[in-house]
């Protein structure tokens, strides 16, 4: 039995948006930060995650928290993992493509998540065992079985540029064996589209449990794959693939 009410999660998620709409509509009057030369933080960020962090506490007093800008608190075997902006970037430049992801873990386990894209007004939200949904309705992977009629997404941290190994051979590889490529800024996000059949597989490297943890369980719950450039299943944020399943063995040679 799922521990909690996704009423209760979704009413938390909407409430959250709210605030990050308040701040997205008003952008050339709010504080936009570095955290270091390529990572931004905005007031945004700081107050979706100090809501989320009342929010969840007061439903939810039993669990801990871990937050991308406040850090962890409290209870770190069952506790919420929230990222209160994925896709900073994107929302700072005034774009749609960004996403509040908070997901409950208990015992190492991924047990709930949800993903809002306040600018788009698409909610998902999975419980394990449950499926997953889009604004209410059941989703899926998509059926494609081909790589090469396939649609994949990616992302290049910002952070990542300083690495040698940064997934731009790797995009190459896949995209001359692959019809469509996108790159839409929030993993999260991207999660959630591999989720819902709009992309067939995703991948990145070098994230955090906080960018994936939502994303990774409603992939699953839609009944895609989530596992690591080698093809173990399991959620690494460092080396993440999700897909719809019929084109993993496809993909993986070439991750
Ligand atoms: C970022 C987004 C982006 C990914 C970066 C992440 P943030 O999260 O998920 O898509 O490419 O690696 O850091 O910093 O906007 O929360
Ligand atoms: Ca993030
Ligand atoms: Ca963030």
């Amino acid at each position: 039995m799922t521990p909690i009410s996704l009423t209760v999660l979704e009413e938390i998620m909407r409430n959250a948006g709210v605030i990050a709409m308040r701040y997205f509509n008003n952008l050339e009057n709010i504080g936009i930060n570095r955290k270091s030369s390529r990572d931004l933080v905005t007031d945004a960020d700081v107050a979706v995650e100090a809501y989320l962090k009342e929010a969840l506490a007061e439903a939810y007093p039993h669990y801990g928290f871990w937050g991308e800008e406040s850090g962890q608190s409290n209870n770190q075997t069952n506790r919420w993992i929230v990222d209160p902006i994925d896709g900073t970037h994107s929302f700072s430049k005034g774009q749609y493509f960004w996403s509040i992801s908070v997901a409950l873990e208990i015992d190492q386990e991924l047990i709930a998540g949800s993903v809002f894209a306040p600018a788009l007004d698409d909610l998902y939200i999975a419980a394990k065992g449950k499926g997953a949904r889009k604004n209410g309705k059941v989703i899926s992977v998509s059926v494609e079985p081909s790589l090469a009629d396939s649609m994949i997404a990616t992302g290049f941290a910002c952070l990542r540029s300083y690495l040698v190994e940064n997934n731009l051979q790797r995009f190459s590889r896949i995209a001359q064996e692959t019809t469509g490529q996108r790159r839409f800024g929030s993993a999260a996000m991207d999660l959630c589209l591999v989720a819902d059949g709009q992309v067939d597989a995703y991948w990145e490297q070098e994230l955090n449990l906080y960018d994936v943890a939502a994303g990774a369980l409603i992939v699953r719950e839609a009944n895609g794959t989530v596992t690591d450039f080698k093809g173990a299943d399991g959620v690494f944020p460092k080396q993440i693939l999700a897909s719809n399943g019929k084109i993993l063995e496809q993909i993986l040679p070439l991750m």
